[in-house]
This record gives structure tokens, sequence and C-alpha cells, in this order.
């Protein structure tokens, strides 16, 4: 029997590549990266909107999970309001069920996620596995007395435990230290590290990481 090939299985074809390329191979991936404070949640707002990223915070989920009375996060709650890391596996999951739901995005921002090694590990794998990756890490770079005068000030509106107690501060930036900060070495390996002045009016900082992000996508 003589296979036939028509045009419009030839048009099918082109457009299911045409489809993949655009939606998956394309995206340009972003950390945003620096201890508590830092501004991540500020700029990632601003640059997610600018840029047609999907930004994915995984704090900003988990306080959903607290808000919504989840069991979940529920059992997240206490570790979280004493500035401790939520195990490795919650916030992996959390991400791993968003990252398929994003095809129509230049790309992703990841904000205060990977915050251990083997977090970045598992997203590069994830990544891998959709043929793509971390293309930069954007580190905002803010020294601790000015982290401490923007949380303490955030304290009173944010209604935030982990903001009201000044220890629980401090233990947040010393956990960024011991087990989040590593990751810039990871990253800095792989060429992918960029660091940038997080001091400064929120708009200045804004067109600083800008600079970075336009020189990618
Ligand atoms: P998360 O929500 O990620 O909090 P964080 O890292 O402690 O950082 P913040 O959100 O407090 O600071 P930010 O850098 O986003 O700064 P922001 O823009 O808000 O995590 C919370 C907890 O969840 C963790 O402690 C952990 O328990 C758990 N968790 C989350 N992800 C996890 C993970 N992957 N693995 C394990 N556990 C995880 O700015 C801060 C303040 O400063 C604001 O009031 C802002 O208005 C102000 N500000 C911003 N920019 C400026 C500026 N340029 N000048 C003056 N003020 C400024
Ligand atoms: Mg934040």
């Amino acid at each position: 029997m003589a296979l036939t090939i028509a045009a419009s299985d030839v048009i099918c074809v082109q457009y299911i590549h045409w489809y993949v390329k655009s939606n998956i191979f394309s995206m340009v991936n972003f950390l945003i990266f620096g201890p508590p404070g830092s501004g991540k949640g500020t700029q990632s707002v601003k640059l997610a909107e600018k840029f047609n990223l999907s930004h994915l915070s995984t704090g900003d989920m988990l306080r959903a999970e607290i808000a919504a009375g989840t069991e979940l996060g529920k059992r997240m709650s206490s570790i979280m309001s004493k500035g401790e890391l939520v195990p490795d596996e919650v916030v992996i999951e959390m991400i791993a069920s968003r990252i398929d739901s994003t095809r129509d995005r230049t790309g992703f921002l990841f904000d205060g996620f990977p915050r251990t090694v083997a977090q970045t590990v598992a997203l590069e794998k994830m990544l891998n596995d959709r043929k793509m990756k971390i293309d930069s890490m954007l580190v905002l770079d803010v020294d601790h007395d000015e982290l401490v005068k923007r949380l303490v000030a955030r304290a009173e509106l944010s209604g935030r435990p982990d903001d009201k107690d000044p220890s629980v501060i401090e233990n947040r930036i010393d956990v960024y230290k011991e087990k989040t900060e590593p990751i810039i070495n990871y990253c800095r390996e792989r060429g992918i590290y960029q660091p940038v002045n997080g001091v400064g009016s929120i708009d200045d900082i804004f067109r600083r990481l800008s600079k970075y992000i336009k020189k990618l996508i």
C-alpha cells in the first residue's frame, strides 16, 4: 500500500514543531536571589509584569496554604514562624505542580526558591527534563543592617509572624547564610551568577535588574 503524505499533514507537523519550540525551548528562566528583606518579592512583581514572566514564590504559596487553613499550611506554619526552612520535598512538589501549567510566558522568575543545594539540583532536573535551564541567578546584595531595618518596618503592616520577633529575623538571616548562600557558589561554577546592588530606590534597583534580564530575552 502506497504511503501518501498530504499537505495538511506537513502543515500539522510544522505547527506542532513551532508550538513546542515557541512554548518550551524559548523560555528564559531566572532566579531572584538574596537574603530575607533584600527585595526579591518587591522586584519580582514588577519584573514579572514588565517581561511577561511567571513569578513563582514558594513563600507566597506557603502563606496561601496557611491562609486557606489546609493540612499542609497547618504543618508548615510553626516552622515558618520560627524562621526555619520547610522540608525540601514540600517546596519541590509545589514548584513541580506549577511548572507544567505555565506555557504562555517568556519564562519563570523563581523567588525564594531554591533555598538549598538539594532544591537547586531538583529544579535543574525539572527544567532539564523539559529542555529548559536556569539562565541567570540575579543576587540582590544588601547589608545586614538594611535588611533588619526593612523587615522591622514591614512588621507593622505585613502581619507576617516571621517579621514580628527580631530574633526570628536574625534566625532567617542566619539560615540564609548557612543553607541558602552555598547555592551562589554552585551557580557561579555554572557561569550564571549575577550580583546586583540591592540598595537604593526600588526604581533604581528595578532598572539594574531589568538590564540583565533584557540581555537574555
Ligand atoms: P519568603 O517568603 O521567601 O521570605 P524571605 O526570604 O524571608 O524574604 P522576604 O519575603 O521577607 O523578603 P524579600 O527578599 O522578598 O523582600 P521584600 O520585597 O518582601 O519565605 C518565608 C518562609 O517560608 C521561610 O522562612 C521558610 O520558612 C519558608 N520558605 C519559603 N520558601 C522556601 C523554600 N524554597 N524552602 C524552604 N522553606 C521555604 O521586601 C522586604 C521589605 O523591604 C518590604 O517591606 C519592602 O517594601 C521593603 N523594600 C523592598 N525594597 C526596598 C528598597 N529598595 N528600599 C527600602 N525598602 C525596600
Ligand atoms: Mg519575599
